[in-house]
């Protein structure tokens, strides 16, 4: 299964910025957890938008995607004569790497994609070395504001129909993370920002019908029209008639920290 970045990466970075300072916060609370200047992979590093900054701090990144129009444009983003990130195409459920080849790792908004889940994090598991950092960050949203609700009532609608949400690009981040915990333990998490958006209805709806974010991919066209129509719907009844006026829509982004499992831990809980 294709789960790369097929879109234009100008257009993804167009609308996946962030404000300069949560950006920042983001990039500084992943710096916090990570040894300084160690070698970090970056698992579905896209078109570097914590690469970037992180190798700008010094850490020696390795920006891992399966896209490689993503990674090229993460590299004409990079200052000229950087070696870091340094750009490897890949895929996540069969890294490139040999075992314990990094002291740190971290992904953003990719391990939902993923063909095979469980492949994906036996090999997190296997490239971070025993006792090193795994981070899983993720931008969490209001379930009442309009890109919650939005999100919510798609993956209702879909769970309506009997379509089984833990396929790639519709699994969320709760059972991402379960699935790390259950491999790793269970995470320290933090928040690393919070900041306050602002939407219309109208425009979370757009968002759906014009599938600008990956859990809108994989449906049919006539499918996803007939659910982008049962969501306007619903939207009045929660929002009323007015879908245009903007409204508070706050965010704020998750990180959860993981340790590699040390061996000696692994051998006994095999024992
Ligand atoms: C939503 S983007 C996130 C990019 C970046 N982490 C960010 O936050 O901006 C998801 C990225 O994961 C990549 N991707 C999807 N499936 C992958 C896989 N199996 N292995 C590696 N990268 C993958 C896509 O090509 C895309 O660049």
């Amino acid at each position: 299964m294709d789960t790369a970045y097929h879109g234009d990466p100008r257009k993804y970075d167009r609308t996946r910025g962030l404000p300069p300072a949560v950006q920042e916060a983001i990039v500084v609370a992943l710096a916090d957890a990570l040894p300084a200047g160690a070698r970090v992979l970056d698992l579905g590093a896209g078109s570097g938008r914590f690469a970037l900054p992180l190798a700008a701090q010094g850490f020696r990144v390795v920006a891992a995607d399966l896209s490689a129009a993503m990674l090229a444009h993460l590299r004409a983003k990079q200052p000229a004569g950087a070696i870091f990130p340094a750009p490897v195409q890949a895929d996540a459920c069969r890294l490139p790497f040999r075992g314990a080849a990094f002291p740190a790792a971290f992904s953003v908004h990719t391990l939902h994609l993923v063909a095979d889940l469980n492949a994906a994090v036996a090999e997190i598991a296997r490239v971070v070395q025993p006792g090193g950092v795994f981070a899983l960050g993720y931008i969490d949203h209001d379930p009442a504001a309009p890109i919650g609700w939005t999100l919510h009532a798609w993956r209702e609608a879909l769970a309506r129909r009997g379509y089984d949400l833990s396929r790639p690009m519709w699994r969320d981040y709760t059972e991402v993370a379960a699935l790390l915990a259950r491999r790793f333990g269970a995470p320290h998490t933090r928040v690393a920002a919070r900041w306050p958006g602002q939407i219309s209805p109208a425009a979370a709806l757009q968002s759906v019908s014009e599938r600008l974010f990956t859990p809108y991919w994989g449906l049919p066209d006539d499918k996803h029209a007939a659910v982008v129509a049962e969501l306007r719907r619903a939207a009045r009844r929660a929002f009323g008639d007015d879908l245009h006026a903007p409204r508070p829509d706050p965010r704020r982004f998750v990180w959860h920290g993981y340790q590699s499992v040390p061996v000696q831990r692994e051998m006994e809980k095999r024992a």
